[in-house]
């Protein structure tokens, strides 16, 4: 038994050799890498959803480098809850990975899945940990029985209220991170001639869905990425990669050096008590 569910009938599903089976059948493989994929073709809105593989290669490139490690530690200091861990978007598996150290570490016997559209960045993800259950799924409907996490991250990710709602447990909680006003400020001011600061907060669309804000932190640094190929890196991770006007994309690419504000929020949520 696990605790992952068909998706196309939502029964439990068990483990026979390496592939996955419903009551009624329906066969889901494991694939060599060690990812199971659970997203079904009506799920897709195209033949390869979600992040590609080459904004996957930049992710990995500049993850690995450390740069983002004090929003990981951030992260990890807020799953405080004991059991099951969902990381919803989990992309190619950084925080992931770190999390399950971390609470590796903490002796605490956590059942940790990743799970993400993109199969590029899954495969990716399995090569980080192999304690890990990684899925190629959608966020949408998280192919994990009802209420059967007790904490899901979503870093990142577009949020998916109804999501979060199916996976997690009554007493369980949620930890966004959404990128703050002044994100990567130095960056966007090389690509933008009017830098947005606007900021995206996920607590009305989570309140809306029965959640409350128990916690926000600000996670505020500097980085100084020291080459052009972390840089470029940088850029081809965020959705400004396509919007760089070729002018601008040829002054990025003579760049060797940038300090740059990293200004990133966490939220933590829980169910809304009904009295
Ligand atoms: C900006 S990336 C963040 C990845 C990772 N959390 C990180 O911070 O490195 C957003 C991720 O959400 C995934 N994604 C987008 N729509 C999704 C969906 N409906 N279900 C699951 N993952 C989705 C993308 O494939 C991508 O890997
Ligand atoms: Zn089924």
């Amino acid at each position: 038994m696990s605790n992952f569910i068909c998706p196309k009938c939502e029964q439990p599903l068990t483990k026979a050799g390496n592939q996955w089976q419903c009551p009624d059948r329906h066969s889901y493989d494991t694939a060599r890498q060690g990812y199971t994929n659970l997203l079904l073709v009506n799920q897709k809105k195209s033949k390869n959803p979600g992040d590609d593989a080459d904004m996957v290669r930049s992710r990995t490139l500049f993850l690995d480098a450390g740069f983002y490690q004090p929003i990981s530690d951030a992260v990890n200091a807020l799953v405080t809850r004991s059991g099951s861990v969902l990381d919803i978007g989990c992309g190619e598996g950084y925080y992931t990975d770190r999390l399950a150290k971390h609470l590796a570490s903490a002796k605490s016997e956590a059942l940790v899945i990743g799970l993400d559209i993109s199969r590029d960045a899954v495969k990716v993800a399995c090569r980080r940990n192999k304690t890990i259950r990684w899925l190629v799924a959608s966020g949408a409907r998280p192919p994990v029985a009802p209420q059967s996490i007790d904490t899901v991250i979503t870093l990142f990710t577009p949020l998916m209220p109804a999501g979060l709602k199916h996976a997690l447990s009554d007493n369980g909680e949620v930890i966004t991170a959404y990128t703050g006003k002044r994100h990567l400020y130095e960056l966007r001011a090389q690509i933008y001639d009017d830098v947005n600061m606007d900021e995206y907060s996920p607590i009305l669309a989570m309140q809306d869905a029965g959640f409350e804000c128990v916690e926000e932190t600000r996670v505020n640094f500097r980085i100084q990425p020291n080459t052009n190929e972390q840089l470029q890196a940088l850029l081809a991770m965020t959705p400004h990669r396509w919007k760089v006007s070729p002018d601008k994309a040829a002054q990025f690419a003579l760049l060797a050096s940038l300090d740059i504000e990293v200004d990133v929020v966490l939220n933590k949520f829980r169910r809304q008590q009904t009295s």
